[in-house]
């Protein structure tokens, strides 16, 4: 994406995490699904076989090993290992299990969407970061999702689109979904967003996360934590939209979250191509992690957070789920 849209199908675990770790799927939900997915192969190509719970038990741990920082990935394959171990015939359980963890994201998305729009001013101009639509997603996404709910309701002037340094996820896939959806949009550097948000041009900065920590602590891609630093000095509202699958009450804050470091390539390369001298070293760090007190508001499936803080957080994991039709 953008010039060509391919399916790929993956047919083993193996298969999965490979196209996880060199982000063929990527994006916090999507990985759970994913990984999911990827363990159901594993169940029916192990159903039967004499070492049947160590050969689920070893897919396991390559596909949540596959990326680090979404929690969504270890989750969703510890959730289906749990339903394939403890049943009779563990492929059918393991694909109910994946199965239902695409409906519950689906059904997620769409109260993200409902619970963040009453969030977004009439004629909103709104920047977001990185790619959080349905290419990350059951549904229509989480950020996304209430950009196009704002979109659909005649509330969205504009979407300012970062382009997401290295790997352009806003350029290549947010553009992408804004021109299909008809949104009128722009994509700017990653860099350009300072002077931007000092014109005056931003109304709302609205982003996803890939894991939120016990603290109210929000892992997303590089570059999100300047965004928060930027909107709180220019005093634009910063809205950080997730589902609960993403947060971890079990990692206590922000330091404790596992940053992925990616390839020096993606930094020192663009389209294949050196940019840099031979031999530079780079930096690259697939995420940042931006502390709660940035945050105007966390939009989950069950409603909105504000201020984001630990007992707050812990206060609202508790509240009601939200039920879902099988
Ligand atoms: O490295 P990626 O492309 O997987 O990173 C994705 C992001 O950082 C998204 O903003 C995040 O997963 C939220 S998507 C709902």
């Amino acid at each position: 994406l953008p010039h060509e849209e391919r399916v790929l199908h993956c047919t083993t675990a193996a298969e999965v995490a490979d196209a996880i770790r060199r982000l063929a799927v990527r994006g916090a939900p999507l990985l759970g699904i994913a990984g999911g997915y990827g363990l159901a192969l594993a169940a029916y190509a192990a159903s039967g076989e004499p070492d049947q719970d160590d050969q689920l038990r070893s897919a396991a741990t390559m596909l949540a090993d596959a990326r680090p920082t979404a929690v969504n990935l270890p989750a969703a394959v510890g959730r289906v290992q749990a339903a394939a171990v403890n049943a009779a015939d563990p492929y059918p359980a393991a694909l109910a299990a994946a199965r239902a963890i695409e409906r519950e994201d689906a059904a997620a998305s769409a109260a993200i969407a409902r619970h963040g729009l009453p969030l977004v001013p009439a004629g909103a101009r709104v920047l977001t970061h990185c790619n959080t639509g349905r290419l990350v997603s059951g549904g229509e996404g989480t950020a996304f999702a209430i950009v196009l709910a704002a979109h659909r309701a005649g509330r969205l002037a504009h979407l300012w689109v970062d382009e997401t340094r290295p790997l352009l996820q806003g350029a290549r896939l947010t553009a992408y979904e804004a021109a299909a959806a008809g949104i009128p949009h722009s994509v700017l550097t990653d860099a350009a967003a300072g002077s931007l948000l000092a014109s005056g041009q931003v109304d709302l900065v609205l982003v996803g996360a890939d894991r939120i920590a016990a603290d109210g602590s929000v892992a997303n891609k590089v570059g999100t934590y300047p965004l928060a630093v930027l909107a709180a000095r220019h005093g634009v509202p910063f809205l950080v939209a997730a589902p609960l699958s993403t947060v971890d009450l079990d990692t206590p804050s922000g330091s404790a979250i596992p940053v992925e470091q990616r390839s020096a390539a993606e930094v020192l390369t663009v389209a294949g191509r050196p940019i840099a001298p031979t031999g530079s070293a780079a930096y690259n760090p697939a995420f940042d992690v931006t502390p709660p007190d940035l945050l105007t508001a966390l939009v989950t499936e069950r409603g909105v957070l504000q201020p984001v803080d630990a007992q707050g957080l812990a206060a609202h994991c508790r509240m009601e789920p939200i039920s879902v039709s099988p």
